[in-house]
């Protein structure tokens, strides 16, 4: 049930020059978290950036009340968060949106590019949770763009690319060696990431008849259905919002021409 909730800025680490994970802890107990969910954060104390901006939780730990989110700097709002002081308030409303589902056996596939591997840490757990077998085949232009392979390594084996050969396999990460087996033997793909690496994805997924779900990063300002900027067409036709019947959509769905 999704909530307004004031939380603290317990600390940052950060990733990279652009890429930080900020934790946020709260006094109040945190709902149920599913893999997929994401939070509406208002950006404190900047009048500039006044809509709330959404982002996938990328680890929970319920103990401490405390939840981590993942930030690349893109904008106003993404670098504000950035440099908040210990302690400062910052509200939000989640979690929002959909999950992922999760088949009774494995093995399973979670291709990611960039940034788009926030919501596969949760995801990753849940699986590990279940006994589903997972592999991680994560991309990004440079290794500038890969972030804890480690913490992922420890739900899944990790594959990584990048597009001028800084980290992991040189190429795009649909060109991995892991995808070249024509015999692949995933029983669902997972992708989130820019939409012409999941649109390849997709159509990769339909090619070898593997289910696929991608979750969508659409621009979105409510976060919950009232101001219909987030829209997209299903493959019945029907406009949807992706901050309700979203994030995660099985491709098959979605109104993707590929
Ligand atoms: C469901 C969901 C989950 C997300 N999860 C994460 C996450 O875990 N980590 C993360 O770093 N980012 C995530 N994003 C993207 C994040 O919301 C945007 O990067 C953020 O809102 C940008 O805010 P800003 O004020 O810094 O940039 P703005 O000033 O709002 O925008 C800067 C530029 O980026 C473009 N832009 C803004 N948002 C998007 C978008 N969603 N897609 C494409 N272009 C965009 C704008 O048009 C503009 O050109 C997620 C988005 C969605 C919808
Ligand atoms: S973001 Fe407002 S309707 Fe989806």
């Amino acid at each position: 049930m999704k909530r307004i909730q004031d939380f603290k800025v317990a600390g940052y680490t950060w990733l990279n020059r652009d890429s930080y994970l900020i934790e946020l802890e709260s006094e109040q107990d945190l709902p149920g978290i599913a893999p997929g969910n994401f939070a509406e954060i208002k950006v404190p104390g900047n009048p500039g950036v006044f809509l709330r901006r959404p982002f996938s939780i990328f680890d929970v730990d319920y103990d401490y009340r405390v939840l981590s989110i993942f930030i690349k700097i893109i904008g106003e709002g993404t670098r504000a968060l950035g440099s908040l002081n210990q302690g400062q308030p910052v509200s939000l409303i989640y979690p929002l949106g959909n999950t992922f589902s999760i088949p009774e056996k494995g093995p399973v596939l979670i291709i990611a590019g960039g940034s788009g591997m926030a919501p596969f840490l949760l995801l990753g757990k849940k699986l590990k949770e279940r006994s589903v077998n997972a592999t991680y085949l994560l991309g990004g232009r440079t290794s500038e763009d890969l972030h804890m392979i480690e913490t992922f390594s420890d739900y899944g084996q990790v594959f990584a690319s990048t597009e001028d050969g800084s980290a992991g396999t040189q190429g795009v990460v649909t060109d991995h060696e892991v995808l070249k087996d024509k015999t692949l033997p995933f029983r669902m793909i997972y992708t989130c990431g820019p939409d012409p690496m999941m649109k390849a994805v997709a159509r990769l997924a339909r090619q070898r008849n593997i289910p696929c779900e991608a979750s969508l990063e659409h621009m979105m300002a409510c976060g919950f259905g009232a101001c219909l900027c987030c829209v997209t067409e299903t493959a019945e036709g029907k406009n949807v919002c992706v901050c309700t019947e979203g994030p995660v959509f099985n491709v098959k769905n979605l109104a993707w021409q590929i």
